[in-house]
């Protein structure tokens, strides 16, 4: 669908659900993350596209104080609050991630507004589909609102409504990916000091393409899991006597962790993982750098995934029977990417192997008792704006 018909789909949606057109339809896509995964809330560096999957927000303001929200992928699942009673968990579920947007600027929108909501990135998939429902709001709202909000400032109202109405423990790398990425490239940010460049990464030209492999699992310790990895940064920083595992130089930096305990060889493999895993970020930015996609960022993918399985341990084994496939199958990487414990996977595959690889990863399932995952090729897109 183009985003000028996917526009009018969400503001004819929009007209049947509260009579008249809405003011704007605003959009924002999901994301992958090339390289760079649980380095965000460590300072770290990132390396996202955006998806061409989206979610469209089409709103209104209006004169009641009440927030009213629909969305056409929830349609028994309307939500109608006022935005006075607003508050962290209030509403709940798909709604929460917009309601938790309107509730960072709520002194600025005691009117009340209408959204209706449409959009293609799969949810539960580890493609940031909250994040998209986020950054899409937190536009509408700048424009509408008349708020002075630059990209970043968006980044941040997006993200603290993830983390602190939604309650989840997350860094800047989603929504960040969906509002600064551009069309062809990837993002390269510094999360410390949230300096960005963007990486030409035509995958198209170099003959390869980037195919995306939902496992179709999301572990039930999914959200318990991401917190306690946090916390087990913070804790080797602290042991470590620096504020965030981006400032220790090398690996051999992290000796003094290992400390013959148990919780010390723990504490001693995340920060493995977070430091390794910046140094593969550089890498592959600075491979990148040539102009092309070389086929040699394929294998820092393939470890980026050993890391995160060994040492961070937040695979599960059919993305780990996902990653191992796609690899014996030709292709040149590949890895899980967002939080892990369930979600999808990425593969650097030669253009002409998409239906191979596919192929044998759906095999591979098959073997595992899991259906075929739902897969497709990820072209670097555009991120947020406002599409009418
Ligand atoms: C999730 C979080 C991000 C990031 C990734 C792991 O997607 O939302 O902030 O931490 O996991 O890289």
């Amino acid at each position: 669908m183009t985003a000028e018909r996917a526009g009018n789909r969400a503001a004819e949606a929009f007209a049947e659900r509260f009579g008249g057109l809405p003011e704007g339809v605003w959009v924002a896509p999901g994301r992958v993350n090339v390289i760079g995964e649980h380095t965000d809330y460590n300072g770290g560096h990132v390396l996202p596209i955006a998806l061409p999957h989206t979610t469209r927000a089409a709103v209104s303001r209006r004169d009641d104080g009440r927030l009213v929200l629909r969305s056409l992928q929830h349609p028994d699942d309307d939500a109608d609050v006022a935005v006075a009673d607003l508050e962290p968990g209030t509403p709940s579920g798909w709604a929460g991630y917009a309601a938790g947007v309107v509730h960072q600027v709520a002194g600025s929108a005691p009117g009340g507004l209408s959204v209706l909501v449409d959009g293609d990135v799969p949810a539960g998939a580890g493609l940031s589909s909250s994040a998209a429902l986020e950054c899409a709001v937190a536009l509408a709202l700048r424009d509408l609102l008349d708020l002075d909000l630059g990209p970043g400032d968006l980044v941040d109202v997006a993200r603290r409504a993830e983390n602190d109405f939604a309650g989840a423990p997350t860094g800047i790398l989603d929504q960040s990916a969906s509002v600064l990425c551009t069309e062809g490239h990837a993002l390269f940010l510094d999360t410390r000091d949230r300096s960005s460049e963007q990486v030409p990464f035509d995958l198209a030209a170099a003959g390869l393409a980037l195919l995306v492999l939902d496992s179709g699992t999301t572990h039930h310790h999914a959200a318990s899991g991401y917190g306690d990895r946090r916390r087990e940064c913070e804790e080797a920083a602290a042991r470590l006597g620096v504020d965030l595992l981006r400032e220790v130089p090398d690996v051999a930096a992290l000796d003094a962790l290992a400390d013959g305990t148990p919780e010390g060889g723990r504490l001693h493999r995340r920060a493995r993982h977070v430091v390794t895993e910046d140094a593969r970020v550089l890498q592959v930015v600075g491979a990148l750098r040539s102009g092309a996609v070389p086929r040699s960022i394929g294998p820092l993918l393939t470890e980026g995934h050993a890391s995160l399985r060994d040492d961070f341990e937040v695979s599960v084994p059919l993305l780990d029977a996902c990653v191992e496939a796609a690899v014996a199958a030709g292709a040149h990487g590949a890895r899980m990417v967002g939080g892990g414990f369930g979600g999808s996977a990425i593969a650097l595959v030669e253009a002409d192997a998409v239906d191979a690889v596919t192929a044998a990863v759906a095999d591979r399932f098959a073997r595992e008792g899991a259906p075929a995952p739902r897969s497709f090729v990820a072209v670097p897109s555009a991120g947020a704006r406002r599409l009418r």
